[in-house]
């Protein structure tokens, strides 16, 4: 609190006034309030005294105004400042009450500038997200033109017509799988923008065998038997047929994964429906199943236990499924397998 005159000379000093500005009630005692303010205030506040005893008007008085303050060693600093008047026979007294803000004023800037790194922070991370998304995804169809090229190019020589047939299909699959990645980038492009997926009535049963098929195409799935038990009257689902073998795909490929350099590794894909509407798709392997510690972070992403693992596979599985309406989940441990199942809607319209 500071009372002036309405010269502006300081008739009083509180002690809290001290603190805030660095000054002591003796050294202030009688000084120019001038010296504690900063910019046009300091230029003109004997202008706005005498404007206010001319006319009665007052702009801040009983109003109070956010300005700005000069301590003794010249910093300045956001104060609250609220005027009260008293009239003392002739003369006016002005007491001016003085908040200061620097904290407020450092918390609201604070606040700003994370929310600012926040913004940003969320947007380089979809970014980041998308690409390694991309980059995984596209990994198991240019893997396998790259296999269908190499396998086109070791029977060009040949002139025997069977074998000219065998190359014929070997491009036309190579293209056909250059179309497939085109078509992941487009459907993950569209799904992180919208969110949105393009589902319709599909046959589960034979989008099942191409997810088998599509999957042998990449190295190591190639050789690990692959049992198949399909529900004959599992129907038509409702969903992206490219994005449901992707989970498919991924399923196929960890299961693989898991099963490099074990004995008697085997594989099985098996399909039912159940009473809720929904198809139930599980994919089990007779590998090393999944420690409780593993389980915890299963659909996280990054969270791979691989050296060269993105982490990405199970974390796009749990995405795409549950943008289908489904869940997807690893099935309680039972001797050391791993089974993964996940449901789809059943097309009602189908039965
Ligand atoms: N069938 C499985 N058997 C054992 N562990 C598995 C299986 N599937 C997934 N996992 C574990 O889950 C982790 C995450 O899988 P995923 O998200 O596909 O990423 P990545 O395959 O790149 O490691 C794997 O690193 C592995 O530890
Ligand atoms: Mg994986």
């Amino acid at each position: 609190m500071i009372v002036i005159d309405e010269t502006g000379r300081i008739l009083a000093f509180s002690r809290a006034a001290e603190q805030l500005f660095g000054y002591t009630t003796d050294e202030m005692v009688g000084k120019d309030v001038r010296c504690l303010m900063s910019g046009n205030d300091r230029t003109n506040h004997q202008n706005y005294v005498n404007k206010y005893l001319d006319t009665g008007k007052s702009h801040i008085i009983g109003v109070g105004r956010v300005v700005t303050a000069r301590r003794a060693d010249g910093s300045v600093f956001p104060i609250d400042l609220k005027i009260g008047e008293a009239r003392v026979g002739d003369h006016y007294l002005f007491t001016a009450f003085v908040r200061d803000l620097s904290e407020q004023r450092r918390n609201e800037l604070r606040m700003q500038e994370m929310q600012a790194e926040l913004v940003h922070f969320s947007r380089m991370s979809a970014v980041g997200t998308m690409a390694s998304a991309l980059a995984h995804e596209l990994n198991q169809p240019l893997t396998a033109v790259a296999n269908y090229l190499e396998a086109a190019r070791d029977l060009l020589d040949s002139d025997n017509e069977a074998t000219r047939e065998i190359l014929r299909e070997a491009l036309d699959e190579a293209a056909r799988q250059a179309v497939r990645a085109g078509e992941i980038v487009r459907k993950l492009r569209g799904y992180v923008s919208r969110g949105e997926i393009d589902a319709r009535s599909v046959a589960l049963a034979p989008l099942i065998a191409d997810a088998v098929a599509l999957s042998r195409v990449s190295g190591d799935v190639a050789d690990i038997p692959i049992e198949q038990v399909v529900d004959p009257d599992v129907g038509c689902v409702l969903a992206d047929p490219i994005q449901v073998q992707q989970v498919i795909i991924n399923l196929l490929r960890n299961a693989a994964d898991a099963l490099k350099g074990r004995d008697g590794p085997m594989m099985s894909i098996t399909a039912t429906r159940n009473s809720e509407g929904f198809a139930v798709v599980s994919v089990c392997d007779n590998g090393p199943g999944l420690t409780e510690d593993i389980r915890r972070t299963l659909f996280k992403p990054f969270m791979t236990s691989k050296s060269q693992g993105m982490g990405l596979g199970l974390s796009i599985c749990q995405t795409i499924v549950e943008a289908h309406g489904g869940k997807i989940e690893a099935a309680p441990q039972n001797d050391g397998n791993s089974c993964f199942r996940f449901t789809l809607r059943l097309d009602p319209a189908s039965r």
